[in-house]
């Protein structure tokens, strides 16, 4: 920021809005969607993270997605509840159809602008472009007071152009204008250019809020995302984890501790609870199996580890010495033994809580019940496998339509591994059906093949142990792809025998593939098919 821009800053004006993505940009890439319970249940955890947007999905896209951003809108208050549109009517009329019973709705119009997507997606002129962005806002605005517009691929788009459409859809009412780099092509100070010029040369900028919306393709989401703010944006798109098609989207954990941490140098505020970003990066995995790399900044596994002895010298004089963050501010927990066999449910739960946590009465009991079985097996119970347990009870009530009930597995050197299991089909039979394979879990992935149809492919199959010590529970984490679908489905369960674990997964994935076949008649399109 030059001196004179941090001049201009005043104080109302230090307020960046986080616009959550994760349930839309997020959901649409491969290995993370979500079914309608599990969107629900993030969208709360957004809620209480304090997140100013939540980009709840694209209604037209599907009955599912439809149904999933009405009860977003319907329950979650506090945050705006956004829907995406293409610039149509019929999008947007079906866009407000789901938001209309929010607190706060915003409709997200979009449009691509970029001479590239101009001539070979869209074959439509420049003054074709501003006339239908300016009518699809126009008629947004008809409906709802909240209305952000994004020219798609700005960051390609000439400067000239970008200028005359922001202006134009200012003036036909939007709200919000948001700049995205839709392919991840910017650079740092190409995309504050890009901000700092809009602010210049578009007469009416400041009756909108200026956004933007990175892409990591070239592993700059955040950095872009940094440089605009500095430059004069005040709103922020990003995930969760920097979850996001393809690369993914600016980290939003990434961006809150960059603002936090720096304070001294941005001088900006979010509303952001810092200390609720690892529970719900690790809600996220937790339902979507996608694993955060061990070195991922704010919360990866190593993020707060000091391993060298010069800097675990230094630690023990002065944490300063090589902390920026203390793990707390980002509620890593503490991994100190919490329980044991004899803890009551009291304990239990306010652990729970001071784990960022909030169970009702009936999750506590059944929770209660699992971490007595834990802990008669493990005779140490640590937080994170607390979180496990916790975990498994949040996404409880997703649809399970198979459930496994048994499973019988016979291995050994010079034998042929057999795996017999005992499932639940979705119309109450109890089936049991075995096979044999090259190991015991490739066994036990054919037999749950024979009882529910589903022929998959193992793209990925990792086992980690959640804490250290030789009975420790072990997660596993693995992805199906299918024939009939590019997407591809993940699956994860956790136990202290992780023959058990790999079972509870592949059927979790299974039931994903079900799920989605159960949707798939409806999905009309997504954002960037012919949008
Ligand atoms: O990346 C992009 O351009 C988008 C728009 C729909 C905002 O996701
Ligand atoms: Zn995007």
């Amino acid at each position: 920021m030059t001196t004179q821009e941090s001049q201009k800053t005043s104080q109302s004006d230090r307020h960046v809005k986080i616009f959550d993505t994760t349930l839309r940009d997020g959901e649409q890439s491969p290995g993370c969607s979500m079914n309608h319970v599990e969107k629900l249940e993030f969208a709360r955890a957004l809620s209480l993270l304090g997140v100013d947007i939540i980009e709840a999905g694209f209604p037209i896209a599907s009955n599912g997605d439809f149904e999933s951003v009405r009860a977003i809108a319907t329950e979650i208050t506090g945050s705006s509840i956004c829907g995406l549109a293409r610039s149509n009517e019929r999008d947007i009329a079906r866009a407000w159809e789901a938001l209309q019973f929010a607190q706060k709705p915003r409709i997200h119009v979009f449009l691509a602008t970029s001479a590239i997507h101009r001539e070979h997606k869209l074959r439509m002129s420049r003054d074709q472009i501003i006339a239908k962005a300016v009518e699809s806002v126009t008629f947004a605005r008809s409906l709802c007071a909240d209305i952000e517009f994004s020219p798609e691929d700005a960051a390609r788009t000439e400067i000239d152009f970008l200028c005359d459409v922001v202006g134009a859809v200012i003036e036909a009412g939007a709200t919000t204008v948001n700049i995205p780099d839709t392919v991840g092509y910017a650079t740092p100070a190409h995309y504050a250019g890009i901000i700092r010029t809009l602010k210049q040369r578009v007469a009416n900028i400041n009756q909108a809020t200026i956004s933007v919306h990175c892409h990591d393709d070239l592993g700059m989401a955040v950095a872009n995302s940094l440089a605009a703010v500095e430059a004069g944006a005040r709103q922020i798109e990003c995930t969760i984890n920097g979850v996001g098609e393809r690369a993914g989207n600016a980290a939003l954990e990434e961006i809150v501790m960059a603002l936090k941490t720096r304070h001294d140098y941005f001088n900006l505020e979010t509303n952001i609870r810092s200390e609720r970003l690892y529970p719900i990066s690790r809600l996220l995995t937790s339902i979507t199996g996608m694993l955060v790399q061990r070195n991922k900044a704010i919360v990866g596994k190593n993020a707060f580890a000091h391993e060298s002895g010069i800097h675990q010298d230094g630690m023990l004089k002065e944490r300063s010495t090589y902390e920026i963050m203390r793990p707390e501010d980002v509620g890593v927990p503490k991994t100190d033994l919490v329980l044991g066999k004899h803890s009551g449910r009291a304990a239990i739960k306010d652990r729970a809580i001071e784990l960022g946590y909030h169970l009702s009465q009936e999750q506590i009991e059944t929770l209660f019940v699992d971490f007595k079985t834990l802990a008669d097996k493990k005779k140490e119970v640590f937080d994170d496998d607390l979180i496990v347990l916790v975990e498994k009870h949040i996404h409880a009530d997703a649809p399970a339509l198979w459930k496994l009930e048994g499973l019988h597995v016979v291995t050994g050197m010079n034998l042929l591994p057999t795996a017999t299991v005992s499932i639940r089909r979705p119309d109450g039979h109890l089936v049991q059906d075995a096979a044999i394979g090259d190991g015991p879990v490739d066994a036990i992935f054919k037999a749950v093949e024979r009882v529910t149809g589903v022929r998959a492919n193992l793209k990925e199959f990792v086992v980690r142990s959640v804490t250290s010590g030789k009975d420790a529970q072990g997660e596993v984490n693995l992805e199906l792809s299918v024939e009939s679908d590019d997407r591809s489905f993940a699956g994860r369960a956790a136990s202290t025998d992780i023959i058990e674990a790999s079972a509870l997964a592949y059927l979790n994935a299974v039931n994903a593939i079900a799920t989605r076949r159960d949707r798939q008649r409806e999905v009309i399109g997504r954002p960037g098919a012919g949008a």
